[in-house]
């Protein structure tokens, strides 16, 4: 693959031409490194540090709005005859972005000649050239192929920019009804939540400090978790540099709350990293007792490690291993809490391109890994003590079957109430667990079970 670097080019660089070349650079990185959109900003902003924040905002905003539609934009510019099969990486997704920006990123006129100058400047004449001729008919016909020949769930498909076998897959759990609002959940702008950790003051006087930095923050039905508006960047007010607040959405919030565990108990964390909910769990404890957070990667370790200095919660220990072999541990504890990787279906509003790389046999596998870390980790809990599992994922095979197959090993463990004010019931009769969708309490999609162990 040809690599387009983010700096340099032919003649004086227009706003547009950075931000597509940012934009070409962050979906070549999405491609290769099957990372989220987010991620791959970061990376390509180490490269640059010095481009500009406009630049960046539009460069993202072009590239994780292109890949969110890829699907409609590949059936659109094939309709078109784009023979995307004969370009290289860069040339396809060049044509992508331009049908993205010539149609559905904003109403005004967009001239050609200003992305035809960048192209050619970022591309060289030789790699813009064959692309040049589609620029005219994509301006001229809306992105609109023809559908009459289509299937309910290919409609479905291309109408919500998700793949065939995922509509399908959704309508059979949960029905065509529940499955087109899933599926305009997987559409809604993303709020901010954020979590006030009182471990450092009381939440009066962070909600006024904050707020004084021009952050508005409304009231959740979490406690100590609050809806951001406003368009200043969080990460850079002196609460946030202080470990007063953290950007922690109100789910993730939740599995903590659940758990809840009692100042000066001992808490088993697995899949700790990066850290959000073990700030949490140790403010629910006051920072009195023991926290073993494990994680069986280092370099999200090490992202742990500057949270914990930040957000202060120096009563947790990191531990590097596999949580779904034999851990490094000798004690029992009141609590363990399992937020297990998992197919990441219930954020797919924030990280759109995770849903071009799922394949069906990936809840399958991911249920495997959880419940392997399920039985390894359950060892640990004391009698009479708790089991918190959660996910970022929608589906049962993950969530519920998990649990189920869970209980049928282990009867000396029994579903317990969660006590959390949000939710709704889980699914195959499991009333006590609670699931969150994104269409209807505005977080990520979450499932959260506790389950207690007999005494
Ligand atoms: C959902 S994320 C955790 C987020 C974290 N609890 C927080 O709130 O910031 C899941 C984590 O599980 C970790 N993980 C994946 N497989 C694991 C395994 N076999 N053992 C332990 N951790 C694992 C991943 O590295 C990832 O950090």
């Amino acid at each position: 693959v040809k690599q387009t670097p983010l700096e340099g080019g032919v003649g004086p660089p227009s706003g547009l031409e950075a931000s597509l070349r940012l934009a070409l650079h962050i979906m070549r990185l999405v491609g290769q490194h099957a990372i989220t959109e987010r991620r791959a900003l970061s990376k390509a902003q180490d490269l640059a540090r010095a481009i500009q924040a406009g630049v960046i905002r539009i460069g993202f905003k072009m590239s994780i709005e292109t890949l969110r539609r890829l699907n409609l934009i590949d059936a659109y510019l094939r309709w078109l005859h784009v023979p995307l099969e004969s370009l290289t990486i860069d040339q396809s997704n060049c044509l992508r972005l331009f049908a993205y920006w010539a149609h559905l990123g904003g109403s005004e006129e967009k001239p050609i000649l200003p992305f035809l100058r960048a192209s050619r400047n970022i591309l060289g004449p030789a790699g813009s050239l064959p692309l040049e001729r589609y620029f005219g008919t994509i301006l001229a016909r809306k992105p609109t192929p023809p559908s009459h020949s289509m299937s309910y769930q290919e409609l479905l498909s291309l109408r919500w920019c998700v793949p065939v076998w995922y509509v399908v897959h959704l309508a059979r759990w949960f029905g065509w009804k529940q499955t087109e609002d899933i599926l305009r959940g997987h559409w809604q702008k993303p709020v901010t939540h954020v979590w006030l950790n009182t471990l450092k003051a009381e939440e009066y006087d962070m909600r006024h400090w904050v707020e004084a930095e021009g952050i508005h923050l409304s009231p959740t039905p979490l406690p100590s978790v609050f809806r951001v508006t406003g368009r200043r960047p969080i990460q850079r007010t002196e609460a946030y540099k202080r470990g007063l607040v953290q950007i922690q959405d109100m789910a993730s919030v939740a599995v903590a709350q659940v758990a809840n565990p009692s100042p000066d108990s001992r808490v088993l964390e697995i899949g700790a990293a990066p850290g959000g909910k073990t700030a949490c769990l140790s403010e629910l404890m006051g920072n009195r007792g023991a926290i073993y957070s494990v994680d069986v990667s280092s370099r999200r370790m090490r992202t742990w490690l500057r949270f914990r200095e930040r957000l202060g919660f120096s009563i947790a220990e990191p531990i590097v291993a596999n949580g779904t072999h034999e851990l490094p541990f000798a004690t029992p504890v009141e609590n363990v809490v399992i937020d297990a990787p998992c197919s990441n279906t219930g954020v797919l509003h924030k990280a759109p391109s995770l849903k071009w790389r799922l394949r069906p046999e990936d809840f399958r596998r991911y249920a495997r890994i959880q419940s392997e870390i399920l039985d390894s980790a359950s060892s640990w809990v004391s009698p009479g003590g708790y089991l918190t599992y959660a996910t970022c994922s929608i589906m049962p095979e993950e969530n519920e079957l998990v649990i189920e197959e869970f209980i049928r090993k282990q009867p000396d463990f029994h579903l317990a109430e969660t006590g959390l004010a949000v939710g709704m019931a889980g699914m195959r009769g499991l009333s006590k667990a609670r699931r969150l969708f994104t269409h209807l309490h505005g977080c990520n999609g979450a499932f959260i079970a506790k389950l207690a162990r007999a005494a």
